[in-house]
């Protein structure tokens, strides 16, 4: 079933390219309200905790060291069916491989800074919400 929140960062790359504007619009205008947003950096274990389910990857180190390079801007979007229709809105994870007006497709420069990030499933939607937010900085 699907539920109707998911977790984006606007990575560091966007946010020192100076697209934290357009992006937010882009966002509110594919018909998601925020419900919760912070700007704020993630320190190399914050960072290394919040993507740990790729530890095994080969680009995990650089992983890390690229999402504490510099602040983010977090935010728990929704919308009916959020996970999906955000990933649509932000496209693939590879710029080169994104369509066309996606958010990555505008803003991302390389597979690995590549502008934003969007929950995989409802269920890491949720836990990746609750990495970043306590539940009273969260307004329905
Ligand atoms: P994101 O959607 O935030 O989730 C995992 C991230 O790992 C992904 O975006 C990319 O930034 C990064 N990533 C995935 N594949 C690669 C890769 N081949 N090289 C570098 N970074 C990658």
């Amino acid at each position: 079933m699907a539920t109707n929140r998911t977790l984006t960062m606007i990575k560091p790359d966007a946010v020192r390219n100076g697209h934290i504007g357009a992006i937010l619009e882009q966002i509110n205008a594919a018909g998601f309200k925020i419900v919760a947003m912070k700007y704020t950096k993630l320190s190399t274990e914050k960072a290394g905790e919040f993507y740990a389910v790729h530890r095994e990857r080969p680009f995990y180190g650089e992983l890390v060291e690229f999402m504490s390079s510099g602040p983010i801007v977090a935010a728990i979007l929704e919308k009916d069916n959020a996970v999906e229709d955000f990933r649509t809105l932000i496209g693939a994870t590879n710029p080169a491989d994104a369509a066309p007006g996606t958010i990555r497709a505008k803003y991302a420069t390389s597979i690995g800074e590549n502008a934003v990030h969007g929950s995989d499933s409802d269920e890491n939607a949720a836990i990746e919400g609750s990495f970043h937010f306590a539940g009273t900085e969260v307004f329905a």
